[in-house]
């Protein structure tokens, strides 16, 4: 066998190595645990849903708000859309609530519909309650005023340093 190809073996030998000791890993979704994909986990049990009334921040402009406040209970079907009993625009006034912006009576050829749009029918696709929990995985996220007042604070740094 030529040098060139023991070498090559060689080579290919470790990558081998490499990839096992990479799979044997424990990998794992931290929503699931470590319970295999074929069987069915245990789902926590639900705790105390935020229900403070505060409306919270949101982290851009298009981001669908969060719920401040319980939703069990509330019917959302083909028949009845509780949501809307309170968060629509002529409920506004009885009920307090922020009635929903106008994209959710645009359909998707962007025409204004008078009675909320089947895409935005299912609010919790979108809108989700807040539980007292610590998240699952590091989020480092940083909203566009944070990144302003870095920005900000850098150049006033270099200024500093003329
Ligand atoms: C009984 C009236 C009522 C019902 C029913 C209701 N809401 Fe609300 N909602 C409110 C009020 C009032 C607020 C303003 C903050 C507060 O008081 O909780 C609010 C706030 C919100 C907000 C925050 C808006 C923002 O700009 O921060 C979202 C999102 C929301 N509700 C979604 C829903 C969804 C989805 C449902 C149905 C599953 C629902 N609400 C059912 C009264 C209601
Ligand atoms: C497909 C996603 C989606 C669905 C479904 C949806 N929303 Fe929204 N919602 C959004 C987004 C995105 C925003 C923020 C931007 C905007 O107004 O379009 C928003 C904004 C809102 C706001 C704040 C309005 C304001 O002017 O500050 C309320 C209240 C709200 N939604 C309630 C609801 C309710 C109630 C339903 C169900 C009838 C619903 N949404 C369904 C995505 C959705």
């Amino acid at each position: 066998m030529k040098l060139i190809q023991k070498l090559g073996m060689a080579l290919m030998l470790c990558i081998g190595v490499a990839t096992v000791s990479v799979a044997a890993d424990p990998l794992y979704d931290k929503a699931r645990g470590t319970t295999p994909l074929l069987e069915t986990t245990t789902p926590p049990v639900l705790g105390n849903a935020v229900n403070d009334d505060v409306r919270r921040t949101r982290n851009y402009a298009q981001q669908p708000p969060v719920i401040p406040h319980r939703i069990d209970g509330y019917q959302v079907d083909k028949n009845f859309n509780k949501c809307m009993d309170c968060h629509s625009r002529n409920k506004a006034e009885a009920s307090q609530a922020v009635p929903v912006s106008i994209t959710h009576y645009h359909d998707r050829d962007g025409n204004t519909l008078e009675q909320i749009s089947t895409r935005r029918y299912y609010c919790v696709q979108c809108h989700v309650g807040q539980e007292n929990v610590a998240p699952f995985v590091e989020n480092k996220f940083q909203d566009v005023d944070s990144l302003l007042l870095k920005a900000l604070q850098n150049s006033a740094n270099a200024l500093k340093k003329h």
